[in-house]
């Protein structure tokens, strides 16, 4: 890295924010653009009571950049000048940019979910099942159905998938009711189930998934969940939760420095840090 102070700062705020591979992708990025001098990707730990002194902040130390994750992607939007269309739809930013004082918030998580999917299926007309109502879920939701899939929500909680289907015009079910689940083409899983430390768990047992299947894990850590790892014995497509951690990054890394990323260098360095054997 190549820095002073005439680096851009770009900074991801969440809560906790240590674990956070953002930095290292971006970072690296801006090394094989050769624009390291230009721009720098940091983190910073921000309890949500201090988001509106964040931005503020943003705008004052003209930082260019700033990702929001968990708690952050919701309340930050009511101190922002501009939301994009997008974002507003899905209810939630995860992208800040600051262009000469003017902050305007979007949302790539669903570019996340779509640019991997479509790289093995058309999605028009396709049924997916998606696997929980939280924040996840609902750029999840919005990416399928702006791409022509008929979209049902299945939750642990029926009521919060109720009421998420009820904000997106889609239907909803039980997590527990593994034939509705697998009555579809697309399974993509927005839960948390599976995630370090409970990489023994799984939000379906997997018993009726087949090959025709496509299997999406949101989860990336570990990088093959419990239903990837059945997934895949059952002979289904599967795409992994750095997938859609690269496509929001890579899509953000462009609307932070207006460049198109080097997609394969960002891969690269995430699955090198998860221990993927390259
Ligand atoms: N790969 C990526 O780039 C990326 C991006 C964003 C998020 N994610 C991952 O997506 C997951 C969800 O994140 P989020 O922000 O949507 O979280 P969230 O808002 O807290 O939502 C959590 C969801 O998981 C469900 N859930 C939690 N524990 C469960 C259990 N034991 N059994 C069944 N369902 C359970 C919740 O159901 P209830 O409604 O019943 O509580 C809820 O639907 C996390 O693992 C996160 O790391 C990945």
């Amino acid at each position: 890295m190549r820095i002073s102070a005439k680096n851009k700062i770009c900074l991801i705020i969440g809560d906790p924010v240590e674990h956070s591979l953002s930095p290292l992708m971006h970072n690296a990025g801006y090394e094989a653009l050769n624009i390291d001098d230009k721009f720098i990707y940091l983190g910073a730990r921000v309890d949500l009571k201090d988001i509106k002194a964040v931005v503020c902040a943003m705008r004052a130390m003209s930082l260019r950049g700033l990702t929001c994750t968990i708690p952050h992607k919701v309340k930050v939007m009511r101190y922002l000048d501009k939301i994009d269309k997008t974002a507003s739809k899905i209810g939630a930013v995860n992208s800040i940019v600051n262009d000469k004082g003017i902050l305007k918030g979007y949302n790539t998580d669903w570019i996340g979910v779509v640019k991997p999917l479509e790289k093995v299926t058309a999605l028009k007309g396709k049924k997916a099942a998606v696997l929980g109502a939280g924040g996840a879920s609902r750029a999840v939701v919005y990416g399928l159905l702006a791409k022509g899939s008929k979209v049902t929500i299945f939750n642990r909680t029926v009521g919060n998938a109720a009421k998420l289907a009820n904000d997106f015009n889609c239907g909803f079910g039980d997590l527990k009711d593994e034939a509705a689940v697998s009555d579809n083409d697309i399974i993509v899983n927005a839960t948390a189930v599976g995630m370090a430390p409970n990489t023994e768990a799984s939000p379906i047992s997997s018993q009726l998934i087949t090959n025709r299947h496509i299997v999406f894990d949101a989860v990336y850590i570990p990088y093959e969940t419990k239903l990837l790892k059945k997934a895949k014995e059952k002979g289904a497509t599967v795409i992994h939760g750095t997938e859609m951690l690269l496509h929001q990054g890579t899509a953000q890394f462009e609307l932070y420095t207006g460049k198109p990323a080097p997609v394969d260098v960002m891969r690269k360095v995430l699955l090198k840090n998860l221990g993927v054997k390259l």
